[in-house]
C-alpha cells in the first residue's frame, strides 16, 4: 500500500522533470519560473499532494519534492544567466534598420595624386610606373649624378644589396621610359620614394612624387612653361600663375624651381606662403643632353623637359596640413576630414 503512493509520487516527479526538459528547450527562463517553481507552479501542486500521504511517508516524500524544487530552480537560473551572457545577439529586433558598413575614403595623398594624374591625362600624358626598389645606375649615374658628385647627397637613399636601393626620386622612371620607348614620349610617373631623413614636420623617410617627361623634336622651355601653366590653372583655377627660379639638378639643364601663386590666399600673403604670395611646388628643367644620350636618344634630334613634384607637399599646402607625419599615422579623426 505504501509503495503505491511512493511510486505514484516518483512517477509524477519523473513526468514533471520530462515536461520541464521539453519546455526548457523552447521557453525562456522568465516563463519557466512561474510554470514550475512559482507559488502556483507545478512543483507547488505536488507539494499539495503531501497531505494525502500516510504520515510515515511524508518526510521522505517531502525531501524528494524539495530536491526536485531545488533542482529545477537551479536549472532555471542557469538558463537565465546563459541568456544574459548572449543576450544582445539573441535579442534580434527585426524592426531595426540594418547596419550600414562604414565606408572608407581615399587618402588625401592619393586624392591629390589622382587629381594631378587627371589633369595630365587630359594633356595626353601616359601614366607609367617604375619599381620602388631600383638599381643604383637608374637612380644616379644614368641621371648624370656620378658616384663622387656632391649632388648625390641631396638624393641619398636607403641601400639594399648592391646594386639595389630604394629609389630616392621618381626620376629613374624617366630612364626606364626613354630606354623602352622612342620619341615622342609624353609620360607621367607617380610613385613612392624614400630618403633617409629623420621624420619631422617637413620630412618623412617615405613620400610620393609625380614625375613628368616630354621628349621629342623641337621641345623647348616654352613648352615646359605652357604645360605647367595649364596644369596649375586646372588644379587651382584660372587666376593661378607660375614663376620659374633658376636652380640646379644634374639631370636637367637649364633647371628651375617652380612656384605657383598661393592658392590658399590668392597671392595676398598668408602663413602657408610665408606672406610671399608664392609657394614652391616642383623642380623642373630641360632634360640634360647626357641623360638623353645615356638612354640611346640622339640629343641633336630630340629635346625634352622634365619635372617632379612632391604629392604630400601639394596636399599640405592645399588643406593647410602643418605636419607631413599626419599622413601616415592612421588617425581616423584626421583622415575623415578629407
Ligand atoms: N627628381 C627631382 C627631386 O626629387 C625633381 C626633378 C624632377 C627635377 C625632374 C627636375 C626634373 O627633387
Amino acid at each position: 500500500m505504501a509503495s503505491f503512493f511512493d511510486m505514484s509520487l516518483d512517477a509524477k516527479i519523473e513526468a514533471l522533470k520530462a515536461e520541464f526538459e521539453k519546455e526548457a528547450s523552447s521557453l525562456p527562463a522568465e516563463q519557466l519560473r512561474p510554470r514550475f517553481v512559482g507559488p502556483s507552479g507545478k512543483v507547488r501542486a505536488l507539494f499539495g499532494e503531501l497531505k494525502t500521504l500516510p504520515p510515515d511517508h511524508k518526510k521522505a516524500a517531502g525531501e524528494k519534492l524539495n530536491a526536485l524544487k531545488n533542482d529545477l530552480e537551479a536549472r532555471i537560473e542557469a538558463l537565465a544567466s546563459a541568456k544574459a551572457a548572449v543576450g544582445p545577439q539573441r535579442a534580434v529586433d527585426l524592426t531595426l534598420p540594418g547596419r550600414a558598413p562604414e565606408l572608407g575614403r581615399r587618402h588625401p595623398v592619393y586624392r591629390t595624386w589622382d587629381e594631378i594624374v587627371r589633369v595630365f591625362s587630359r594633356l595626353g600624358f601616359d601614366v607609367v610606373y617604375g619599381p620602388e626598389v631600383e638599381v643604383e645606375a637608374n637612380n644616379f649615374e644614368a641621371l648624370n649624378i656620378p658616384v663622387d658628385h656632391p649632388a648625390r647627397d641631396s638624393f641619398d637613399t636607403f641601400y639594399v644589396e648592391p646594386p639595389y636601393l630604394l629609389r630616392s626620386h621618381t626620376s629613374p622612371v624617366q630612364i626606364r621610359t626613354m630606354k623602352a620607348r622612342k620619341p615622342p614620349i609624353r609620360v607621367l610617373c607617380p610613385g613612392k620614394v624614400f630618403r633617409p631623413d629623420k621624420p619631422d614636420a617637413g620630412h618623412s623617410p617615405m613620400f610620393h612624387q609625380v614625375e613628368g617627361l616630354l621628349v621629342g623634336p623641337g621641345v623647348t622651355f616654352a613648352h615646359l612653361k605652357g604645360v605647367l601653366d595649364l596644369f596649375v590653372k586646372s588644379m587651382w583655377g584660372p587666376a593661378t600663375t607660375v614663376r620659374f627660379r633658376p636652380s640646379f639638378f644634374p639631370f636637367t639643364e637649364p633647371s628651375a624651381e617652380v612656384d605657383v601663386t598661393c592658392f590658399i590666399c590668392g597671392a595676398k600673403g598668408c602663413p602657408a606662403c610665408k606672406q610671399s604670395g608664392w609657394v614652391e611646388i616642383l623642380g623642373s628643367g630641360m632634360v640634360h643632353p647626357k641623360v638623353l644620350a645615356n638612354c640611346g636618344i640622339d640629343p641633336e634630334e630630340n629635346t625634352g623637359f622634365a619635372f617632379g613634384m612632391g604629392v604630400e607637399r601639394i596636399a599640405m599646402l592645399r588643406w593647410g596640413i602643418p605636419d607631413i607625419r599626419r599622413f601616415t599615422e592612421n588617425h581616423f579623426a584626421f583622415l575623415r576630414q578629407f
